[in-house]
C-alpha cells in the first residue's frame, strides 16, 4: 500500500485518479482550495477509511505538510494543482502563471523532504507552438509574442514546471516524472465558459443552445477517454521502473492521449448525433494563439509503462452522454 497525496484531488481528473488509487487499497489525502474543484466529486470516496481531504493553498508548504501527516508520510505525490481552463489564460495570464509555477515548487519541496516520488501533470501546451505533428515527448518550446496575447501563460507555466522538474531530478537525484494529457474528457469535467470543449458542446445539447464552434471547425485535437487517462496516471506513480529495459523512471516524460486526431468540426456532429439533439453549430472567433493541431505520438508511454488508451472516441462521448443524463435524470 502507498500513501499518496493527490494536489488537485477535486478536480476533474484529480477526483477519478483518488477513486482508482482508493480502489487499488493505496492511502490517499485529496488537497484541494476548491477554486475550481468540488468537494462532491469525491463523495464516493468518503466512506474509505483511507481516504482523507484537505482544504487549502497547495502553493503553501505548510497545507502539503499536514497532507503528509494525515497519512504517516507520503509515498508518491501526484500534482495536479493548477489553474487550468483557456478563458482563464486570456483573462488571468497573472494568476495561472502565479499558481502553477508556485504550487510546483511547494510539491517539489515535499517530495524533496519526505525522499519520495512525484508525478507531474504537464500539457502538450508545454510545447507551445508546434509545426509538427505527432508530438514527439522530446521538441522544442516556442512561444509566440507575449505583446500579441497571453495564451501561452498556461503553456509556459507548464514549461517551467517541467524546467524545475528536470533541475531537481539532475541536481538532486529526485525520482520526478512528467504526463502530458492531452484533451481528457468524461463525467465532472466542467461546461461552464471556463470549461473544456467536449463538456461545454454537451451542455449546449443538453440544454438546447447551438454549438459554439471556433473559426470554421477544422482545428483538430486528440480527446483522451478520463478512464484510460487516470490509468496512465496510475502506471506513472506506481510503476518502479521502465518494464521495456528495467531503467530508472526519474525524468522520463509521457505523452498521454488517444493517438488519432478528430476535428472540433466533426465533434459538435457527434456530440449532436449522440446526444440526439440537432441543436445546430454556431461559428465565432475563438481565442488567440489556439493550436491548429495537436496529436500525441505515445510510443514511450507504450514502450515504458505498457499503457494505450483503448477507448475510442465515441464509445467515450456516449460514457460521457450516459454520465451526464444520469446526474440530470438520475
Ligand atoms: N484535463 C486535461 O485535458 C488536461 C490536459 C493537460 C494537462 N492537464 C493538467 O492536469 C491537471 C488536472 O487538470 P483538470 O482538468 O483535472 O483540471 P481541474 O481544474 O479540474 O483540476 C485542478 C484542481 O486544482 C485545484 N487548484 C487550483 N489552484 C489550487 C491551489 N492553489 N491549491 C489547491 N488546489 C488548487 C482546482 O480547484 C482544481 O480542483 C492540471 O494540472 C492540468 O493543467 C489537464
Amino acid at each position: 500500500m502507498a500513501r499518496v497525496v493527490v494536489t488537485g484531488g477535486a478536480g476533474f481528473l484529480g477526483s477519478h485518479l483518488v477513486e482508482e488509487l482508493l480502489a487499488r487499497s493505496h492511502a490517499v489525502v485529496a488537497v484541494d482550495d476548491l477554486f475550481r474543484g468540488k468537494q462532491k466529486h469525491l463523495n464516493d470516496c468518503k466512506g474509505s477509511p483511507d481516504f482523507h481531504f484537505l482544504k487549502g493553498d497547495c502553493a503553501d508548504l505548510a497545507v502539503l505538510r499536514k497532507a503528509a501527516e494525515l497519512i504517516d508520510g507520503v509515498d508518491v505525490i501526484y500534482h495536479l494543482a493548477a489553474v487550468n481552463g483557456t478563458r482563464w489564460f486570456h483573462e488571468r495570464a497573472d494568476m495561472v502563471i502565479d499558481v502553477n509555477v508556485n504550487t510546483t515548487i511547494a510539491a517539489l519541496a515535499l517530495a524533496e523532504e519526505n525522499t519520495c516520488r512525484l508525478v507531474f501533470a504537464s500539457s502538450p501546451e508545454a510545447l507551445g507552438v508546434v509545426d509538427e505533428q505527432p508530438m514527439g515527448v522530446s521538441m522544442d518550446s516556442r512561444f509566440e509574442d507575449a505583446a500579441l496575447h497571453q495564451r501561452h501563460s498556461y503553456g509556459a507555466s507548464k514549461y517551467i514546471g517541467e524546467v524545475l522538474i528536470q533541475h531537481a531530478v539532475r541536481t538532486k537525484d529526485m525520482d520526478c516524472r512528467i504526463v502530458r494529457p492531452f484533451n481528457a474528457y468524461g463525467g465532472r469535467c466542467p461546461s461552464n465558459e471556463y470549461g473544456q470543449v467536449i463538456s461545454i458542446f454537451m451542455d449546449a445539447a443538453v440544454t438546447g443552445r447551438p454549438i459554439k464552434v471556433h473559426g470554421d471547425g477544422s482545428q483538430t485535437r486528440s480527446f483522451t477517454w478520463v478512464g484510460d487517462v487516470t490509468e496512465a496516471f496510475l502506471l506513472a506513480g506506481l510503476t518502479d521502473t521502465s518494464i521495456e529495459d528495467d531503467s530508472r523512471l526519474a525524468g522520463a516524460v509521457w505523452n498521454i492521449g488517444w493517438p488519432e486526431e478528430t476535428s472540433i468540426a466533426e465533434l459538435a456532429e457527434m456530440v449532436m448525433e449522440i446526444s440526439g439533439n440537432e441543436v445546430g453549430i454556431e461559428h465565432n472567433k475563438g481565442y488567440p494563439g489556439d493550436s491548429d493541431r495537436r496529436c500525441p505520438d505515445i510510443s514511450t508511454a507504450e514502450q515504458q509503462l505498457g499503457w494505450r488508451p483503448w477507448t475510442d472516441l465515441r464509445e467515450g462521448l456516449l460514457k460521457t452522454w450516459q454520465a451526464i443524463d444520469m446526474r440530470i435524470n438520475g
